[in-house]
């Protein structure tokens, strides 16, 4: 059985002090505990926000990092700062990262295996474009990012992994991919996965949806067989709605 994970990406949003009133309003309200909750916060508030889930089952998630463990890369955060501070996730690969900070598919793969190397879990993102979507290449592209950011990847690490669909045209803009066009997405890759490491791998791996996620619309997503579930941007940075679509 597949553990259900839903994890608030918090973006570039929400400073020390806001990220610490956001979390303790998280932490006072009900969280079914079948599903697996994690929070993405920024650099800056990691540390404070470790503190505060200490004691909770809430996980906590970085939203980048670079593949090496020290050295001159100004301006990054190596996988070794980040364990120390005692992140459980990282998100790899998201879109928005791709799309503005040239992240590519080579360094998304260098990522994940250093992530792995420190025993942090990446939440790796795939996802198409809309005019990928509209020239009906999206299943092509999608097969690749996947193929491309597992290339080395030991199979035992397969349990470790998250992979979230996001399709790029759903992210931030309102419109949801429907639950049906979600949920054959991740079938497809799941079959990817499938493909690569056989079966056990591809019944073990967890798939999330992401792209405006929202209370109103969790339960039918998460109620599709392939879908795991979900990496929610902008609903996560309200408490009622976060908890909401936690508890869905
Ligand atoms: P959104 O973002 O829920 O605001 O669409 C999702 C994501 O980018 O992870």
């Amino acid at each position: 059985m597949r553990i259900p994970i839903i994890a608030g990406n918090w973006k570039m949003n929400n400073t020390l002090s806001q990220s610490i009133d956001l979390v303790k309003k998280i932490i006072e309200k009900y969280l079914r505990e079948e599903v697996e909750v994690v929070l993405a916060v920024p650099f800056t508030s990691l540390y404070e926000v470790k503190k505060l889930l200490e004691g909770t089952k809430i996980k906590l998630a970085a939203q980048n990092m670079h593949w090496e463990d020290k050295g001159a890369f100004t301006g990054e955060i190596s996988p070794l700062m980040l364990k120390e501070i005692g992140i459980d996730y990282c998100i790899i690969g998201h879109s928005e990262r791709r799309q503005y900070f040239n992240e590519r598919d080579e360094t998304v793969n260098k990522k994940i295996k250093a992530a792995l190397k420190h025993g942090i879990r990446p939440i790796v993102c795939v996802g198409e474009t809309l005019e990928e979507r509209e020239k009906n290449i999206h299943e092509d592209i999608v097969k690749n990012q996947v193929v491309k950011a597992f290339e080395g990847v030991d199979k035992d690490h397969i349990k470790d992994i998250v992979i979230a669909y996001e399709p790029i045209w759903a992210i931030g803009t309102g419109k949801t991919a429907s639950s049906e066009e979600a949920n054959k997405m991740c079938s497809l890759i799941r079959e990817a996965i499938g493909h690569i490491y056989g079966e056990e791998a591809k019944n073990t791996i967890r798939i999330q949806y992401g792209g405006s996620v929202k209370p109103d619309n969790i339960k039918e997503l998460m109620e599709k067989e392939e879908i795991d579930g979900a990496l929610v941007g902008g609903a996560s940075l309200n408490a009622e709605d976060f908890i909401d679509i936690v508890n869905y």
